[in-house]
């Protein structure tokens, strides 16, 4: 049984108070979400971690946006598993399309974080998604396919057992111009397939999310389809209120 997932991605959003206060304000949902299966979490930027993490319900999920695969050095601008795992950070968001777009994250980038973080038992949210053009151009499996063959190779059904998989179309982000359910369905189960291929049954246990321009009004729909475990969320995390609505509209 692949219990449901609902993952705010903060993005660059929220000031550590605020960041704080949110997660004050959402010890309730933590417990209630927990009482009906449900994984919460939210992932602020590294800055509001420390806050959100003391203040939140041991319940709350907090994750990082992104990290680097190795242990230290000099790499400028960058933060280590171990520093993540330091303040009891364990999920890291990897591969975000934001990032693989203005940050040049490739899908060999991705497997090496992967690999780290594999090896420091943390749970990777692994992101993959099409972008516009391609979707018009009808690559979509072809481009998810191999962000998921080049992303998870060469690893094994022990290593990827807490991995999650988010689906983001990237014209679905921030645009408000949803994917249908049933597109949902479709590549959400691809991934499935794709993994079942390369690592077995365990694939059946793998969380895969869908992402983009979820909103209180439309999450129950994905959530119920029967390959979509759960739910990457922007814009529709930042407010509690809306927050709030997720979680009520999914239990
Ligand atoms: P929106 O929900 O704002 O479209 O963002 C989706 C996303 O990128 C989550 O990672």
């Amino acid at each position: 049984m692949r219990r449901k997932l609902l993952l705010g991605n903060w993005k660059m959003n929220k000031l550590a108070s605020e960041a704080r206060e949110f997660a004050i304000n959402a010890r309730p949902l933590a417990e209630l979400a927990k009482k009906h299966q449900i994984d919460l979490g939210v992932a602020p930027t590294y800055l509001s971690l420390a806050a959100t993490k003391e203040a939140a319900s041991k319940d709350m999920i907090v994750a990082a946006q992104n990290c680097h695969f190795k242990e230290s050095g000099a790499y400028t601008g960058e933060v280590s598993i171990p520093m993540l795992k330091e303040f009891g950070i364990d999920w890291v968001i990897i591969g975000h399309s934001e990032r693989r777009a203005y940050d040049n994250e490739t899908n060999l980038k991705c497997h090496d974080k992967m690999a780290a973080l594999f090896a420091n038992n943390m749970v990777p949210v692994y992101c993959v998604g099409e972008t516009l053009q391609e979707f018009e151009e009808g690559r979509t499996k072809e481009v998810v396919g191999t962000q998921i063959r080049e992303g998870l190779a060469g690893f094994t059904s022990e290593d990827v057992k807490h991995l999650v998989v988010a689906y983001e179309p990237v014209w679905s982000i921030g645009t408000g111009k949803n994917a249908s359910s049933e597109i949902a369905q479709d590549i959400c189960k691809f991934v499935r397939d794709v993994m079942r291929e390369m690592l077995g049954d365990v694939a059946d246990e793998i969380r895969v999310l869908y992402g983009g321009s979820v909103k209180p009004v439309n999450v129950k729909e994905y959530l119920s389809c029967p390959d979509v475990d759960g739910a990457l969320v922007g814009g529709a995390s930042l407010k509690i209120d809306s927050y709030t609505e997720l979680l009520n509209n999914i239990l």
